[in-house]
């Protein structure tokens, strides 16, 4: 899941281990670090948290200025030491550690076996290991360019995607990198290079990044890179400075990045709206789209994509843009629409939502879009990923690092995005001025409401502690409440492991109402709203049923304690904006009842930030 290796004039191993504790929020299942020096190649991998690993390298400890280093989110082969990266080829003398999947491994690995290699762990990672060793050992020894040569050949004979760090007990001065479908950055310090899969883990130290493109193979020297790819000698590439916004990742005193980045969210939403508002206009500005007027009236449909928390902001989106703009909006997950036959025609925009812009599934979606011959647009957060960077366009969220694996602010900042785009859109279509300003108006308000409710956190722990031991929780709304019961829902069972979900209240007496019992409590969000009365009589069902109900309501509505058993009262607004605010007290119900189970909020169990396999 991450990648740090290091090529400088330090020793590698704190630097290695600080880079993968900064990754570590990714989500990951075992670690493990090799290094080189004086042509031998020292490796320790352990199964668990890094800091098993840091024990065992307290015995015994890696000297040397060359090294690569590895989390890893289990795809082929259960957790184990065994099969934690870096994983050696048959002379162990080459190391590599990789992100990703070989898709063709078997057959590679049949063939090598054939040939007298064997294995000493189940992944995929250890065959491409020897297939590198084993296009390296017929090169000549003294091909300066050894090295690189056997990557590129045996990448050749790869299906699938990687991101990948190499480096060989013969080359005590080159480390070698390669990507395809998995992100991975070269870190330039000061006579030191770094590769990561995320830029975050040579924060502090490197000023300068190269964010690779797919099929390039970069060697790194003790005087410099170069970069080819894996059909052409050169290829081109751009150095950026690291913004220290991108990468500043510190708790700031509080107890988790979550609850951290939960209190973000009023600064967060504030950069995302940070000069797009256009109240003389009345509408929004978003120049990243490279849209002028013109194409944006000429758009007949929009098709989001997303995975997780993104597909849940896409959705809020898809009312959002059909009830400004009157456009049919159609929302899916990346998985299955990259692997559906969508009808797709030139009219048509797809907007692909991605928190880290790094997303397997996501990324996909985007690549077959285009291959239709789609525009395609990108909502990310992450700057120079590799969704914003294949799509035509977009809008940057500038929310701001997200650690904690349960997204909040990204969330956020997404659904304002959507709300931005709704109202350009609208603008150019049914929307009036007078109509557009008072939306602007009210979007400006936001961040104080968002504030606001946050101050409250106290009331939703009282809740939190009221029903952490509840068999099983449900989330209901209904229109711009929709998508957020659904991300309630995902938000509880991700950090709490309690079953969640997530329903339109309507579909309640469809077949959710048989779980219904006094153990199993209902998170109704029901703003006073075009379907509030609606939500009401969902809510007597409920109880009717005997089953607890907490509300997120409108303040000042004194019909809902009543009915209710435990209220939450957000701040009146446009139903269109109230997404925003609902979404808070479920943020931090979920937050507070994980606390309360003593559960691993930030780093929860079988999870990872961001996947980048399919
Ligand atoms: C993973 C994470 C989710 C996230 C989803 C999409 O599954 O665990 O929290 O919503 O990926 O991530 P993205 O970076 O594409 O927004």
């Amino acid at each position: 899941c991450g990648i740090v290796g290091y090529l400088g004039q330090k020793e590698a191993q704190p630097l290695l281990l600080n880079g993968l504790r900064r990754l570590e929020y990714r989500g990951y299942d075992s670690s493990g670090i090799a290094i080189l020096e004086d042509g031998h190649l020292g490796v320790v991998k352990r199964k668990g948290r890094i800091s098993e690993l840091e024990l065992a390298l307290q015995k015994q400890s890696l000297p040397g200025k060359l090294g690569v280093s590895h989390t890893r989110w289990a795809t082929h082969g259960i957790p184990s030491d065994a099969n934690a990266h870096p994983h050696l080829d048959q002379s162990h003398r080459l190391a590599i550690v990789h992100n990703g999947v070989i898709e063709n491994y078997q057959l590679l690995k049949q063939r090598l076996s054939d040939s007298g290699h064997r294995f000493e762990s189940e992944t995929d990672t250890e065959v491409l290991a020897h297939l590198i060793g084993e296009a390296y050992d017929r090169l000549s020894p003294d091909d300066p360019h050894r090295l690189e040569k056997a990557v590129r050949t045996a990448l050749t004979e790869v299906i699938g995607t990687y991101g990948l760090a190499v480096i060989h007990a013969d080359s005590p001065n080159l480390l070698v990198g390669a990507r395809r479908g998995s992100p991975l950055i070269l870190g330039i310090g000061d006579s030191e290079f770094f590769l990561s899969s995320d830029v975050t883990a040579v924060s502090g130290q490197a000023q300068r990044v190269v964010y690779l493109s797919d099929g390039d193979i970069v060697a790194i020297r003790p005087n410099g890179f170069d970069i080819s790819s894996l059909t052409r000698p050169r290829a081109g590439f751009e150095i950026s400075e690291v913004e220290k916004s991108e990468v500043e990742t510190d708790l700031s005193g509080y107890p988790h990045y979550m609850l951290k980045e939960i209190f973000d969210q009023p600064e967060a939403i504030r950069n995302a709206m940070r000069g797009r508002l256009d109240l003389e206009e009345a509408t929004a500005k978003l120049g990243g789209l490279n849209m002028n007027p013109q194409q944006l009236l000429r758009i007949q449909r929009i098709v989001i994509v997303g995975c997780g928390t993104a597909r849940h902001a896409g959705i809020v989106g898809e009312y959002l843009i059909e009830s400004l703009a009157h456009l049919p909006v159609e929302v899916d997950y990346a998985s299955e629409f990259r692997y559906r036959n969508a009808p797709l025609d030139g009219e048509t925009v797809v907007f692909a939502v991605s928190q880290s812009g790094e997303t397997a599934d996501t990324l996909a979606a985007v690549r077959e879009s285009k291959r239709k011959g789609m525009r395609v647009l990108g909502i990310c957060n992450q700057v120079g990923s590799t969704i914003a960077r294949e799509t035509e366009g977009g809008v940057y969220m500038h929310a701001g690092p997200e650690i904690g694996v349960a997204a909040t602010k990204s969330f956020t900042s997404q659904v304002l995005v959507f709300l931005l785009l709704a109202v350009l859109l609208g603008r150019l279509r049914y929307l009036s001025a007078r109509q557009g300003k008072k939306l602007l108006e009210a979007i400006e308000k936001l961040p104080e409401q968002v504030a606001s409710v946050l101050a409250r956190h106290e009331e939703v722990r009282a809740i939190a502690e009221k029903y952490a031991h509840a068999d099983g929780m449900l989330f209901l709304g209904r229109q711009f409440q929709y998508g957020i019961a659904l991300e309630g829902a995902l938000k509880m069972k991700e950090i709490t492991y309690i079953r969640a979900e997530g329903h339109p209240a309507a579909e309640l007496k469809h077949g959710v109402i048989a779980l219904i019992d006094e153990r199993m409590p209902s998170v109704f969000l029901c703003p006073q709203d075009g379907v509030y009365d609606k939500n009401l009589s969902n809510i007597a069902e409920v109880k009717a049923r005997r089953g607890p109900v907490i509300a997120i309501a409108s303040e000042g509505d004194d019909r809902i304690g009543e009915l209710a058993d435990d209220v939450f009262f957000v701040p009146q607004c446009s139903e269109l904006l109230a997404p925003i605010l609902t979404v808070l007290p479920l943020q931090l119900l979920a937050y507070y009842t994980a606390v309360g189970l003593g559960r691993d909020v930030d780093k929860p169990r079988n999870l990872a930030k961001s996947v980048t396999v399919e």
